[in-house]
C-alpha cells in the first residue's frame, strides 16, 4: 500500500519507518524542512534507540520518502502534536490543519487514521466534517478512525511491534481496515471498537496513572503528618496481590500524563471531578516541595539551593512539563538562589560538585541512575550547610548521614 504519514516526530517517524520496513511505499510528511531534508538523506534529527539505522535502511531501500506536502495514497495517518493551552484545553490546531491538508488528496476507498492523542469526539466532530470536503461519502467511500499510540520513548521500535493496539473506527469496516493495516507489523493483539471509545481509552490509560500518582502524593503528605515513611508503607501495601500504588514525587511531568487528563476534564468539568482533583494534587507538588525548601533554609543568610535533575523523568533529556522547572520558577520568586544541574538536560549539564559548592541544601529532583555514582562525601564537603532533601527516595538515609548530610525525605516524618 501507499501510506502517507503526516507528522514525523517521535510517533510518526518510527511508524512510517515501520510500515516501510514491511514493504509499503511510505511518504513521510512534515512541515519542518530540516526533518524532511534529513529524512531524504536517510537521517533523523530526534533521539530514539535504533531509529537512525532503521530509518536509514528504509530510505536506502527506497520504501520511505520525505515530503513537505501530502500526496495521494491508500492510507493517511495523522501523528501531529496535540499540546495543551495555558487554559488547560486541548490545542487541536495541528490536527485540524493536517485534516485540511490531506483533503484535496483523498480518493475513493482511502483510509484516514488519527494517531494523535485527542479529546473524545475528535474523529466524529473535527476530522470527519473536514475530510467530507473531499466530496466522498464518509463510512462507505472514506474509512476513518482512531488508533492511539502507547509506546514509551526509548523503546518505541520494540513497543510498536509488541504492544497491543486499539483500532477504533467510525464504523465496523473502518475499524477492520485499520486493524488490517497495522497487522502488517503489530504482533500484539489488535482490538476493534468505535472511534470514541478508542479516544477515551488512550486518555483513560494515562489518567489512571495520574490518579494513582496523586493518591501516592496524598498518602505521602498523610504519612508525613503521621510519622510514617510512605515509601516503606507503599512497598508493604504493594505486596498485596491486587494492589499497585505508584510512587510519590515532586509532581508529574511530560507531555502525556500531565496533559491527557485535562482533555477529559475540558469536555466534562462537572463530571470529571476525581480526574480534575488528581491533576490539581499533582500540580501542587512543586509548591509543596518549594515550601519544604524554604523551611529547610530558613534563617540562612542568602540561602543557596542546588537541585539535581530537571527533566520530567529519569534517564532522559526531555524537560516538557517538568515539575522541577515549575519548582525552580517558584523558588525564583523567593530570596533563595537556585542552581540546577542535570547531566541530560541542555543548559544544565555542569559539574555537580561545582553546582553544590557553597549551597545550603541539595535537592534530589530526578532519580537519574548516573547520580548513583556521586561521591556524597565530596558533595557534603563542598556545601556551606550539608542538608539533603530527597524527593524520590533515591538515597539511603544511613549512607547520606555517614557522608555528613542531614537527610530529609519527601513523605517521611
Ligand atoms: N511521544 C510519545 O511518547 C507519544 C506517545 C503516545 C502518544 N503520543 C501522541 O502522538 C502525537 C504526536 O506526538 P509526537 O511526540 O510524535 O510529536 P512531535 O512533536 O515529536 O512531532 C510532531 C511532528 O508533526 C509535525 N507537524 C505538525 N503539524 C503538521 C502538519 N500540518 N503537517 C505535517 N507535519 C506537521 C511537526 O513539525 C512535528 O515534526 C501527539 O498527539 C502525542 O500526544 C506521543
Amino acid at each position: 500500500m501507499k501510506i502517507c504519514v503526516i507528522g514525523l516526530g517521535y510517533i510518526g517517524l518510527p511508524t512510517a519507518a515501520m510500515f516501510a520496513s514491511k514493504g509499503h511505499n511510505v511518504i513521510g510528511v512534515d512541515k519542518n524542512e530540516q526533518i524532511v531534508s534529513a529524512l531524504n538523506q536517510g537521517e533523523i534529527i530526534i533521539e530514539e534507540d535504533h531509529l537512525a539505522e532503521f530509518v536509514k535502511t528504509a530510505v536506502t531501500e527506497g520504501h520511505l520518502h520525505g515530503s513537505l506536502v501530502p500526496q495521494e495514497a491508500d492510507a493517511f495517518i495523522i501523528a501531529v502534536p496535540t499540546p495543551i493551552t495555558d487554559e488547560k484545553k486541548a490545542d487541536m490546531h495541528f490536527v485540524k490543519a493536517a485534516a485540511e491538508e490531506i483533503t484535496p488528496y483523498l480518493r475513493k476507498g482511502n483510509l484516514v487514521i488519527l494517531e494523535s492523542t485527542s479529546p473524545i469526539g475528535t474523529v466524529d466532530d473535527l476530522i470527519c466534517p473536514i475530510i467530507a470536503g473531499s466530496g466522498l461519502e464518509i463510512g462507505s467511500e472514506l474509512f476513518v478512525g482512531h488508533s492511539p499510540e502507547r509506546v514509551i520513548p526509548g523503546k518505541i521500535l520494540y513497543e510498536l511491534v509488541h504492544n497491543s493496539r486499539i483500532a477504533g473506527g467510525i464504523n465496523q469496516e473502518s475499524a477492520q481496515r485499520i486493524a488490517d493495516l497495522y497487522r502488517t507489523f503489530v504482533e500484539g493483539e489488535i482490538y476493534l471498537t468505535n472511534a470514541r471509545t478508542a479516544e477515551l481509552c488512550k486518555l483513560a490509560e494515562n489518567t489512571f496513572r495520574d490518579i494513582n500518582i496523586a493518591y501516592a502524593n496524598e498518602l505521602a503528605l498523610i504519612c508525613e503528618k503521621s510519622g510514617i515513611n510512605v515509601w516503606e508503607a507503599i512497598s508493604l501495601c504493594n505486596n498485596h496481590p491486587r494492589v499497585n500504588i505508584h510512587q510519590p514525587g515532586p509532581g508529574v511531568g511530560g507531555h502525556c500524563i500531565a496533559v491527557d487528563p485535562w482533555f477529559i476534564v475540558e469536555k466534562q468539568p462537572d463530571t470529571a471531578k476525581l480526574i480534575h482533583q488528581a491533576r490539581l494534587i499533582n500540580d501542587n507538588m512543586p509548591t509543596i516541595v518549594a515550601q519544604k525548601i524554604i523551611n529547610l533554609t530558613q534563617g540562612q543568610d542568602k540561602p543557596q539551593v542546588t537541585i539535581l535533575g530537571v527533566t520530567y523523568k529519569p534517564n532522559v533529556d526531555d524537560m516538557r512539563e517538568s515539575p522541577i522547572l515549575t519548582l525552580i520558577s517558584h523558588l525564583k520568586t523567593t530570596n533563595i538562589q537556585v542552581i540546577a544541574q542535570d547531566p541530560f538536560a541542555k543548559g544544565y549539564q555542569g559539574d555537580p560538585y561545582q553546582a553544590a559548592a557553597g549551597s545550603d541544601l541539595l535537592v534530589l529532583g530526578v532519580d537519574h541512575n548516573i547520580y548513583r555514582d556521586l561521591d556524597l562525601k565530596r558533595l557534603a564537603q563542598a556545601m556551606r550547610t550539608a542538608k539533603l532533601l530527597d524527593t524520590r527516595n533515591f538515597f539511603d538515609r544511613q549512607t547520606t548521614a555517614a557522608a555528613g548530610f542531614e537527610y530529609h525525605l519527601l513523605g517521611d516524618k
